[in-house]
């Protein structure tokens, strides 16, 4: 396979302008998290991963989280996911709604931090995987999953496997699978995580287009600031664990959003003041951990 191919992101064809504006913040919030604590181990001596967790994400928004390694930030998805229980304390509501245990499951389509591809399954049969699970026959997913192949870029590669591909196109695959199974919430953790930095940006633009295109709620983990920021309606900060939200910076930037928008005067100073806060957190776990 040629180099070109393996950083190249796609293009999209008919692509709509990317949203001009910023989603609204009032309103019904689409997910609310009041008072979300998880804690592990022994009950008489815990280890706090996620502590007193209170957000709300607008339909729609575009939302970026950052924090520490260890925060809390993957636990916080595995919650909303469904895959871990919140503690008793607080409760997660879908439009107003608490979502009791085991009920959230399958309501938000969610890209984990690791891609988890099988390696025996076939690019389009790793894309189909959450459709099957849902009970839809293999012929239909596989019909409308094909659909999807060129808007990723990955015409052609159907029947190949995912230890024949580079990590951008499995990246791909991988988000493929998350749009396909159609939920108005995405939790996209560390996507771009394994990129270097050209596919990155890339893909980022390209990300934002299918975004507009599919008009749906993205909540989304990076430990790039620029990315926070050049991607999101607003980047929340988490503190060190055990992980809360810090604060959070509203990115009252026009889109669709250009890669020349890192050299932009606002764009700097959003990214000044984020740096200062996420500085004061590392310095906090660097303390705790003891490291000199
Ligand atoms: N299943 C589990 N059992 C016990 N402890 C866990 C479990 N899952 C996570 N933890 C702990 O919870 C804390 C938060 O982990 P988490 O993976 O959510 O962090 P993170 O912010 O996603 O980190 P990173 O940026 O490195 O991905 C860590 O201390 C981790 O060891
Ligand atoms: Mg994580």
């Amino acid at each position: 396979m040629s180099s070109t191919m393996e950083t190249a992101a796609p293009r999209l064809v008919d692509a709509p302008e990317e949203r001009a504006s910023i989603a609204p913040v009032s309103g019904t919030p689409q997910l609310q998290l009041v008072n979300v604590w998880k804690r592990f181990g022994d009950p008489a001596s815990p280890t706090v991963a996620v502590r007193h967790v209170d957000l709300k994400i607008q339909r729609g928004e575009f939302v970026t989280l950052v924090g520490p390694s260890g925060c809390g930030k993957s636990t916080l998805f595995n919650m909303i996911a469904g895959l871990l229980a919140p503690d008793s304390d607080g409760s997660i509501l879908f439009n107003n709604v608490p979502q009791p245990d085991g009920k959230l499951l399958g309501k938000v389509s969610f890209m984990p931090q690791r891609d988890l591809l099988f390696p025996w399954r076939t690019v389009l049969d790793n894309a189909i995987i959450a459709l099957e699970v849902e009970g839809m026959s293999k012929k239909e997913a596989r019909a409308r999953a094909q659909t999807m192949f060129p808007e990723f870029g990955l015409k052609g590669f159907e029947r190949h496997y995912p230890q024949q591909l580079s990590g951008g196109m499995r990246q791909r695959v991988a988000l493929m699978r998350t749009f396909l199974f159609e939920r108005d919430l995405m939790l996209l953790d560390e996507p771009f995580g394994a990129l270097d930095a050209l596919t990155r940006t890339k893909m980022q633009h390209w990300l934002l287009q299918i975004w507009a295109k599919h008009k749906r709620t993205v909540l989304f983990i990076t430990h790039d600031i620029d990315e926070a920021i050049f991607l999101g309606d607003r980047v929340i900060v988490m503190t060190s664990r055990p992980g809360t939200i810090k604060c959070e910076e509203v990115v009252d930037l026009p889109r669709p959003r250009d890669p020349s928008l890192v050299t932009d005067a606002r764009f700097i100073d959003i990214k000044r003041r984020l740096l200062e806060v996420i500085e004061e957190e590392s310095m906090k776990s660097f303390a705790a951990t003891g490291a000199h």
